[in-house]
């Protein structure tokens, strides 16, 4: 059976998709997970309990995931390519790898992690550039049962050594370096001072990018290139569990570190390629094109995971949208002639202050789809995205969805849905949003807001945080008991479409990258000269959000630069340069209410420039610092 089989033709066929994944959800998940290759099948479709957070999908199947990518798609697709990777330099030649080419690379080093100890159920931190060998090794780690744990290449070495830490990595795959843009960063050196209090870590792994004369650590440390390539282009699949764990994650929250968020082998398997093949109205042949970076939940989903289940070719860029220019982006959609184009509000946004030449400069006819994800688009940009790259013929479809949720949840599909600018739209087959209200009941009538929840399982929902299955429970499913909260809110308008509006928590959304309030506040409160700040979100043109750190120090700062630069150093090297505060305020006291509790409310009016509404400031311990910070913000 093809997945081709899955795919929506009409928007009436979504309804009544839509109605039976309602009220037949196990009979409509059968059908189709049935789609799928499984070495066994289920004797249970569903078994689900949000209080526990016990959520089951296809319970007693076994599969391996690296099977409906490589042994299903061979006989048909072995000379098509499934990647291609586009450097991040016109001057670097660029590289295909067929299935067939892909199949022998991922055997090999999945034999590579086996010949380095690793085994199933064993976490490997991947820590690597946008080049090929990062999909690589994240399908070897599938290949063998290993959990993978890809961590972002612009995180710090501090970031980088908790993730390791929290999941009890035993390897970690890196690279000498990579290349961004007109820069190179040393990668192999912030792994260096990573593994230094990580007693997990057996062997570091470590790819050549840039011919860099790397230190070498004979003891940890392996090249790529003295064991991937010697071993056998032949490795049989493991057998996993269904519910299996495949990846794991870490993302932000409202409070402490960032947590591992748990994605299982069955129900993610069977819900990227559905929601890829839907969404994108994926045809064989397609050429498949999303911007992200396989360092975050979109990467894995729609470069790897989606299309590959699908036999789509993945483009695979390792560069920015604006290097050497801006016409970057789509002088290669031109160059590979790509169908279906997937980037984030913020790239769009900062691709629009250059202009239409760039854009209007490159032939983009081959597109069909194009799609946004990671944060709230507005109304400015998406006219933009569909007038100059969609040509007002392209559908753009709005993908709403979180590394939690493992797959789209809400969206446009293909031309198929109407679509609204900014409105995300409905939600796919199988997932039940509801919007609720304060009191957390829920909200039946159309144009109103609320928060937004899911009340029935799908497949590939998150199953735990590792290692701390209680703070998954606290996180997600009891603030409103029964649903699964997304810390999102959203609008419904009166056909039922849904617009997200953004966080509701104390969560950032910078340029697409989600950051905690408390996780960007610890980390300003090691330099020694701060005592304590508070950090909140304010709009920004270009990056969706920005953040506006107010601190407190315990000396009277005279040299502010000085200190500014102190702060700015102390957050790159906690948690990377990603989480850089854009303004910082000298403040001698943070507003708190008598019981010690910051008020955030006036910090983010402060911070919006909307001083002449701050509310009710009667409550706080010392009123007074309000004032102070009226006047001197920035
Ligand atoms: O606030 C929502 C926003 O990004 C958050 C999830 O971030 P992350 O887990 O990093 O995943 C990003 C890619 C899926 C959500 O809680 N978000 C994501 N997509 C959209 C969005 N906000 C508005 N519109 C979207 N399409």
């Amino acid at each position: 059976m093809s997945l081709q089989d899955l795919k929506i033709k009409t928007f009436e066929e979504y309804q009544y998709q839509y109605q039976k994944s309602v009220n037949q959800p196990e009979l409509f998940w059968d059908e189709i997970a049935s789609h799928f290759t499984w070495k066994k099948k289920w004797n249970k479709v569903l078994s689900w309990d949000f209080e526990k957070l016990d959520v089951k999908w296809f319970e007693g199947a076994t599969l391996n995931i690296t099977e409906n990518i490589f042994e299903r798609n061979l006989p048909t697709l072995k000379d098509t390519p499934a990647i291609i990777w586009e450097p991040n330099s016109t001057d670097t030649e660029n590289k295909t790898l067929t299935y067939q080419e892909l199949y022998e690379a991922v055997n090999q080093c999945a034999n590579a992690l086996k010949a380095l100890g690793v085994g199933k159920g064993d976490r490997v931190c991947i820590y690597l550039p946008m080049v090929s060998e990062l999909a690589i090794s994240v399908l070897a780690c599938a290949r063998i049962g290993a959990v993978h744990s890809v961590v972002f290449a612009g995180f710090s070495a501090t970031s980088l050594s908790d993730r390791i830490i929290d999941a009890e990595a035993k390897l970690v795959i890196t690279a000498d370096g990579l290349r961004r843009g007109a820069k190179t960063v040393a990668l192999k050196e912030v792994v260096d001072e990573a593994v230094k209090n990580t007693p997990s870590v057996e062997k570091v792994l470590v790819l050549n990018v840039l011919n860099e004369n790397i230190q070498f650590n004979p003891s940890l440390d392996v090249k790529w290139e003295e064991i991937v390539p010697q071993q056998s282009t032949e490795c049989t699949a493991e057998e996993m569990s269904s519910e299996d764990y495949l990846f794991i994650l870490y993302t932000s929250g409202s409070t402490g570190k960032p947590k591992g968020v748990v994605h299982t082998c069955g129900g993610y398997m069977v819900y990227t390629a559905y929601s890829f093949t839907n969404v994108y109205q994926y045809t064989p042949g397609d050429i498949h094109w999303c911007t992200a970076d396989i360092g975050w939940i979109t990467g894995h989903s729609y470069i790897i995971y989606g299309p590959l289940l699908s036999g789509a070719t993945t483009v695979m860029f390792e560069g920015i949208p604006t290097y050497p220019d801006a016409g970057r982006f789509w002088e290669i959609v031109e160059k590979y002639k790509v169908n279906q184009f997937l980037t984030a509000p913020t790239a769009i946004r900062s691709l629009m202050a250059f202009g239409e030449e760039p854009v209007e400069k490159y032939n983009l006819s081959s597109l069909k789809v194009i799609g946004t994800v990671g944060e709230p688009i507005n109304e400015e940009a998406w006219h933009w995205y569909a007038k100059h790259v969609g040509k007002d013929v392209c559908p753009v479809v709005d993908n709403w969805w979180q590394t939690e949720t493992g797959g789209i949840m809400i969206s446009g599909i293909g031309n198929l849905s109407p679509q609204k600018p900014t409105f995300a739209g409905y939600p796919l087959p199988g997932i039940q949003p509801v919007l609720l209200n304060q009191s957390g009941e829920e909200i039946q009538e159309h144009e109103v807001e609320g928060y937004l929840c899911v009340k029935f399982p799908w497949p590939s929902m998150i199953r735990t945080t590792y290692g701390d299955h209680q703070r998954c429970i606290d996180t997600y499913f009891s603030n409103y008991k029964g649903y699964y909260f997304t810390g999102d809110g959203a609008k419904r308008d009166a056909d039922g479409m849904y617009r997200i509006i953004g966080r509701i928590d104390d969560v950032i959304n910078v340029s697409g990258h989600r950051f905690g309030t408390a996780e960007i506040e610890n980390a300003i409160n090691e330099d020694p000269q701060i005592i304590e700040s508070a950090v909140v979100g304010y709009p920004h043109p270009i990056k969706g959000q920005s953040i506006y750190a107010f601190v407190v120090s315990d000396h009277p700062i005279d040299k502010q630069d000085e200190a500014r630069k102190s702060i700015l150093e102390t957050v790159t090297n906690i948690i990377g340069k990603i989480a850089l505060p854009e303004k910082i305020q000298f403040v001698s006291g943070l507003p708190k209410t008598r019981s010690g509790k910051i008020m955030r409310r006036i910090l983010r009016k402060v911070a919006e420039g909307e001083i002449e509404s701050l509310g009710d400031t009667s409550t706080l311990l010392d009123p007074s610092v309000v004032e102070e910070i009226v006047k001197n913000r920035i």
